[in-house]
């Protein structure tokens, strides 16, 4: 057997830990292994000669504890919408999928495992329907994968954003502020929510249950009465007040094909600012919560997965993504496993946050 292993989209930690749990398994198996470099871009020659490299076992030395993805990653390699510069200077997106195909099969791999969030996935699954052999490994700091309880780098990023929130506390309390930091998590709000109830927020504002400020100034005014005269508010990138929209930023980024979200939490405090009085500042975590070494928790459900992937392919179940269903790592249909994973608003968790008095603006 001769696999290939590309990671794609934004990394997370724990991609090496699955390159290396992969790679180490197929050796054991006498398999042969590569990567492709920055998502399908070595395989379509666009990265040069080493676009392709084998991956053996010094190559995969000391990389479990290793952040990023030593592969390389893009999201900007979609081969179904390639981004194409044209004659005139404009930008087509091309359909390169078939030459994805055609390279796989030149270069005479057995097997595909993709590594991505959930757009490299439907892609890893739009190839399989084109026939590849492919298995996939979820992966997104955003937990917002349905086929899985977890993905790996969620707990990284809401460990980092814990400790951040902590660290607010006695800013906010010194000089008696309102400190709004905003988390990543795009349409979905569980890192906003875990982090948020860990770091001991007093609002914590997801997409999930839209917001209207006024509660949350409402909060905020009540902690005032009570002495408290500092306020946490956590709020996810993708939080939208009731009838309200995403904020999104402008990014002159060539093929990107997803709205950047951010900057809800300067539009919340300054909105604060406005109903309460108090002095508002407004922080944005950013990519500090996908930098870094994965947590022991994401390090070996990212092993699991990377095993788990070699045993499908061995097993000839192509067309499938590996999965956590607590407590075991098993495998689901990649083309549903994809599907997305909001919070649900009924969920325990959100009920705790509630019985606590953590205000969620609805
Ligand atoms: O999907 C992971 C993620 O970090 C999101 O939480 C965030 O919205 C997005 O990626 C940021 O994308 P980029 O790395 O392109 O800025």
């Amino acid at each position: 057997m001769r696999i290939l292993i590309q990671t794609g989209g934004g990394d997370a930690p724990g991609l090496n830990a699955v390159i290396r749990a992969a790679t180490l398994a197929a050796l054991r198996r006498g398999w042969e292994v590569y990567g492709s470099r920055n998502s399908y871009n070595g395989l379509l020659g666009e990265e040069g000669p080493e676009g392709l490299f084998r991956l053996d076992a010094n190559r995969v030395r000391g990389i479990t504890f290793l952040g990023g993805t030593i592969l390389g990653t893009t999201n900007r390699g979609n081969p179904f919408q390639w981004p194409s510069r044209q004659p005139d200077g404009s930008i087509a997106l091309v359909d390169r999928s078939d030459e994805v195909v055609r390279a796989f099969r030149r270069y005479r791999f057995d097997a595909l495992i993709a590594i991505g969030g959930d757009g490299s996935l439907r892609i890893a699954a739009e190839l399989a329907r084109k026939g590849l052999p492919v298995v996939g490994v979820p992966k997104t700091i955003d937990n917002d994968i349905a086929g899985t309880d977890v993905s790996f780098g969620f707990d990284t990023a809401v460990n980092v954003a814990t400790d951040a929130i902590q660290r607010l506390h006695s800013t906010a309390e010194a000089h008696e502020r309102v400190m709004v930091a905003e988390v990543m998590g795009r349409y979905a709000g569980w890192i906003a929510l875990h982090s948020g109830l860990a770091g001991t927020a007093d609002a914590i504002l997801i997409p999930e249950i839209p917001f209207r400020i006024e509660r949350v100034a409402d909060k905020v005014l009540e902690r005032e009465r009570q002495g408290r005269l500092f306020s946490i508010v956590v709020c996810a990138e993708g939080a939208v007040p009731e009838g309200g929209q995403l904020v999104t930023r402008e990014l002159e980024e060539t093929g990107r094909q997803e709205p950047l979200l951010g900057g809800v939490a300067e539009v919340v405090a300054r909105q604060l600012r406005e109903l309460t009085g108090k002095d508002t500042r407004s922080l944005v975590l950013g990519h500090l919560q996908r930098g870094g070494s994965p947590t022991a928790y994401d390090r070996n459900l990212a092993l699991r997965f990377g095993a788990a992937a070699v045993r499908a392919i061995a097993d000839g179940a192509f067309g499938t993504m590996v999965a956590l269903r607590h407590p075991q790592v098993t495998r689901v249909p990649l083309a549903e496993g994809v599907a997305h994973k909001p919070v649900p608003v009924d969920a325990d968790i959100v009920q705790t946050a509630r019985e606590m008095g953590v205000c969620f603006g609805d």
